[in-house]
């Protein structure tokens, strides 16, 4: 009966000491992050709602409160744009005042991105959910969750977003493991487990989980079994997975999107220019910028790791 349920409450856990992107990070949440004008974490926000869903729970730190309070009115502001009679502006701060979806729960501890999401499963019942991580940035026509919530109408189990990922980062990423070799090139495919953060060599496949899943809520009561295995270490999501599978299936869904991490400094750099070129306000002036940058970057291809083999072909015929 409760696969009948309909996807409509997702987690966010932005929790996290974000030390990657210090020192910002000691003062700024990194989900505060503006890409242009707006905090990342409004973007997911959006995805979320764009998908169905209908009640939010982000899971902070005490040390973050300003997320929660970009969610909430700021009566003061509107009264000041109104006087002014600056309605577009008005618009759109009023659409952050979203706290009839918004609900905001504390990790006291960061003890890993696992009981970040038990911490935030707590405030449901026997229910399907689906989680967005609070740095993960996903660019794309259809809503990622939506996509997923979709999938998850045929299976009516547990997935988990994916994309490849070049051998050298494997080790940065939970990484799938195939349930059949043979299906792993598809876009859904079962998964016998998981592995957090392997060496290539060690690494099951190139399928990294990035920042997007379903659960069923069977999940929880084996996110409560999970321990640090030593004092200070992180609860790791996909340590559970193993016994999980014992009970359930787990889908791996290779998403359609562009994704960024914007935990990491590159990450974000990235959004910011292909969220700029998306902006019809500034997409002229960003697309100038960069090829003003991309000619003088081409007088000195040779420090860049290009296939640069077309260009020197032409040269060669040019010389001729
Ligand atoms: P990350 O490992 O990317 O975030 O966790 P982090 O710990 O903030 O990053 P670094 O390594 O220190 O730079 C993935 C997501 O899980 C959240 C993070 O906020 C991020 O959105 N998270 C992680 C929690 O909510 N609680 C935790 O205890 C750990």
């Amino acid at each position: 009966m409760k696969n009948e349920q309909k996807i409509k409450k997702l987690i966010i856990p932005a929790a996290g000491w974000g030390t990657r992107f210090l020192p910002m990070t000691k003062i700024i949440p990194k989900e505060l992050v503006p890409i242009l004008n707006r905090p990342s974490i409004d973007l997911l926000v959006d995805e979320a709602i764009a998908s169905g869903i209908e009640e939010i729970i982000l899971v902070i730190s005490t040390r973050k409160q300003e997320i929660m309070k970009y969610f909430e009115p700021n009566i003061p502001l509107e009264k000041e744009l109104k006087s002014k009679n600056k309605w577009e502006l008005l618009k759109h701060v009023k659409k952050t005042n979203r706290e009839a979806v918004i609900r905001v729960v504390y990790q006291y501890e960061q003890l890993g991105l696992g009981h970040a999401i038990l911490t935030g499963a707590r405030f449901f019942k026997d229910e399907p959910f689906a989680v967005i991580l609070g740095d993960d940035l996903i660019k794309s026509d259809v809503p990622v969750i939506k996509q997923m919530i979709d999938e998850y109408q045929k299976v009516k189990s547990s997935i988990v977003g994916v994309q490849t990922v070049p051998y050298e980062k494997l080790n940065k990423y939970g990484i799938v493991k195939p349930k059949n070799e043979k299906e792993k090139e598809n876009t859904i495919f079962e998964i016998a487990g998981a592995i957090e953060k392997p060496s290539a060599n060690k690494a099951p496949s190139r399928k990294a989980i990035l920042g997007r899943y379903i659960f069923n809520y069977s999940i929880v009561k084996y996110l409560e079994k999970l321990e640090p295995k030593e004092e200070g270490e992180e609860i790791n999501l996909v340590d559970c997975f193993a016994d999980y599978l014992k009970e359930e299936k787990i889908y791996a869904y290779e998403f359609d999107g562009t994704r960024y991490d914007l935990g990491s400094i590159e990450g974000f750099a990235l959004a910011t220019i292909d969220y700029g070129i998306e902006n019809k306000e500034i997409s002229n002036a960003i697309k100038q910028h960069i090829l003003k940058i991309a000619a003088s970057i081409y007088q000195d291809t040779s420090e860049l790791n290009f296939d640069n083999s077309e260009n020197n072909d032409k040269k060669r015929k040019n010389k001729k």
